[in-house]
């Protein structure tokens, strides 16, 4: 027991380990407990008892490409695809305003389609219309100039989880076309434009090790991202890794906790996908070093058909519902929404935890 609250007191202190250390930490459920005390001590002297939120918008569920684990790749012809116009997303916009919703993350399949000129218009139109909300992206790999184009438009956050760090683990999720370490400069390109910039990975992936995992916890401590999106693999039964069973709650609630004793300041989500796993999931993720939670926007008719993962929670309700049911949720969890635009804190800004 002394061994894992020594880990614990140092990763406290140090905000660090070494990898052997960090694959015991993981590897077993007997410092639960007071790594999810440590992680949720951190969390509050940072950001209190606050929860941001982001509304979700997934307005198009084209994807150009063929991510073994993801339900919307493109080799998924059992799909009914679907894109949102602007008019509808700026719908989407007006409707989560007035739900207190400040942040818009827009998010898609790689669809080419909504080119710069026209991912541009969209930016710059919400921005024009809701001038004190921020906009978050997340449309996959693109060039960077297109980045660059895009954040001048207005965008201020993007996001882009690096699945991987492990090259050979990247080859086996991905195709030939895809490649580890594009992912990387897009990521670093990103943070080098001005972005607030959110990279992450799932647990449980197929084939992923506690090593690989770690090599994750190495790849963020580098890029040292304002945001990190972690959330169990879940399977999709339209893909090759229909066989591969989903990932475990209680993985991912230890790594979330651990994430958040190694960044203090950073902004990490409860996900939906947390949530789909296990009944009251997101409430776990907050209570276990999480702060933000991103409901969904979406118009109902198309929640079902962004489909990432099979038996995706919250694709029912319309957007008033699951703001109200969220709130429920966050308070019985003991934090409470708050309604802004929810930016990062920087570590100069914050009060440096005991
Ligand atoms: N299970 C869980 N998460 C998934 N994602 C894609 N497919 C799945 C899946 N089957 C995640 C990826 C992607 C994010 C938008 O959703 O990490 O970056
Ligand atoms: Fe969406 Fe509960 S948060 S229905």
């Amino acid at each position: 027991m002394t061994e894992g609250k020594a880990m614990i007191d140092k990763l406290l202190q140090t905000r660090d380990l070494r990898d052997e250390e960090l694959e015991a930490l993981l590897l077993t459920d007997a410092y639960d407990g007071e790594l999810a005390r440590s992680a949720d001590t951190v969390r509050q002297s940072v950001y209190g008892k606050d929860v941001y939120i982001r509304g979700l918008i997934e307005f198009s569920n084209y994807c150009k490409n063929d991510c073994l684990y993801c339900g919307i790749r493109q080799g998924n012809s059992a799909v009914k695809r679907y894109r949102l116009s602007c008019e509808q997303i700026l719908s989407c916009c007006g409707e989560g305003y007035g739900l207190g919703f400040r942040t818009f993350v827009l998010q898609g399949g790689e669809d080419p389609y909504y080119d710069d000129a026209m991912m541009c218009a969209i930016v710059s139109r919400i921005k024009a219309e809701f001038s004190d909300c921020a906009v978050t992206l997340s449309i996959g790999e693109r060039p960077r100039e297109s980045y660059q184009a895009l954040f001048d438009a207005g965008a201020d956050r993007y996001l882009l989880r690096h699945e991987t760090a492990d090259r050979e683990h990247y080859r086996r999720l991905h195709p030939e076309s895809m490649s580890l370490d594009n992912r990387k400069e897009c990521l670093w390109n990103l943070k080098e434009i001005g972005y607030q910039v959110g990279a992450g990975f799932m647990v449980g992936s197929p084939y992923q090790t506690i090593s690989n995992i770690v090599s994750d916890i190495r790849f963020l401590q580098a890029l040292r991202p304002d945001m990190i999106g972690i959330g169990p693999y879940i399977t999709h039964r339209q893909t090759p890794f229909r066989d591969f069973p989903s990932g475990s709650l209680e993985l991912t609630l230890r790594i979330l906790s651990v994430i958040r004793l190694m960044f203090p300041y950073a902004l990490i989500p409860a996900t939906t996908a947390l949530g789909t796993i296990a009944p009251g999931g997101r409430e776990l993720g907050l209570a276990r070093g999480a702060n933000v939670v991103m409901p969904n926007l979406s118009p109902v008719g198309v929640r079902k058909l962004y489909e990432l993962y099979q038996d995706k929670i919250c694709t029912g309700e319309e957007a008033a519902e699951c703001r109200y049911c969220l709130d429920r949720r966050v308070t019985s969890a003991g934090y409470a929404i708050a309604v802004h635009r929810g930016d990062v804190k920087r570590e100069r800004e914050a009060v440096v935890p005991v």
